[in-house]
């Protein structure tokens, strides 16, 4: 069974992105003392003003993270995955890299710069998994408009004010089981408020955790209202 593991052209692609997204790091809390702000991306406003700035910077999911995303996929069996923030596409790699160890699917990524759709195009390739990939360049909420389901996974890893319209954009169409992953959501947790609240109203038929990752990793599955109330009814369950 090939899976990550063995693909040292990916991995070591993967290694030097992530000393990259590390080395930056330094930066970022500079710019976050200059302003005197402790939030990662801060307001929507804010953010455009700050557009320039992140241009360059890498932003990715951490290492561990991004593993333990790809082994949930593999449990999955994930044909059909939405990324909210590819930047350079690191993550996108490990997602695509599930999707081609399970047999095929698409990785279906949106991002608004277009010269990091540019440079993560060009990993992609090296990688040798475009053909796994379909980023889509622009806003995230218009590139996602007709989406098609099932979805069996969808990455959260976006600018916090995003969090909760990618999510209601992309729930009708995940299906039973599917898998929510969020990053963040400890050290982020008032910047998250309106996706936490979404995710703990029973109407929305979800189960939610904070993982005890670097800065918390929300998981959330979507179930079915019988999951939900735990009726086995039908025979099939214990
Ligand atoms: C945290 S980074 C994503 C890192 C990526 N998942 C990885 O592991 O390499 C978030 C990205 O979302 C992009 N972004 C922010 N607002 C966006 C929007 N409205 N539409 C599309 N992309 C957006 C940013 O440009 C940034 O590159």
């Amino acid at each position: 069974v090939p899976g990550l593991r063995d693909d040292l052209q990916l991995r070591s692609l993967l290694d030097r992105l992530h000393a990259q997204s590390l080395a930056q790091e330094g930066d970022i809390r500079a710019h976050f003392d200059e302003r005197g702000s402790a939030s990662v991306v801060g307001t929507r406003t804010e953010l455009e003003q700050g557009r320039a700035f992140w241009r360059d910077k890498l932003v990715a999911l951490d290492a561990d993270k991004a593993q333990f995303c790809y082994a949930l996929c593999r449990a999955l069996h994930a044909r059909r995955i939405v990324e909210a923030g590819t930047s350079f596409g690191i993550s996108t790699l490990y997602l695509a890299a599930a999707v081609r160890d399970n047999g095929g699917g698409v990785v279906i990524g949106a991002e608004q710069e277009p010269s990091k759709v540019a440079v993560a195009r060009g990993h992609f390739c090296e990688a040798r998994l475009e053909a796994y990939i379909d980023l889509r360049e622009g806003d995230i909420l218009e590139a996602l408009r007709g989406l098609k389901g099932p979805v069996d996974f969808l990455l959260l890893d976006i600018w916090t004010p995003l969090a909760r319209p990618v999510l209601e954009l992309v729930a009708p169409h995940l299906r039973t089981g599917a898998i929510v992953a969020t990053d963040n959501t400890a050290r982020r947790r008032q910047e998250y408020g309106a996706l936490l609240a979404y995710l703990d109203d029973p109407a929305n038929g979800f189960i939610t955790q904070t993982l005890p990752f670097d800065g918390g990793f929300e998981i959330s599955v979507k179930l079915t209202e019988s999951w939900v109330a735990n009726d086995y009814s039908d025979g099939d369950g214990p």
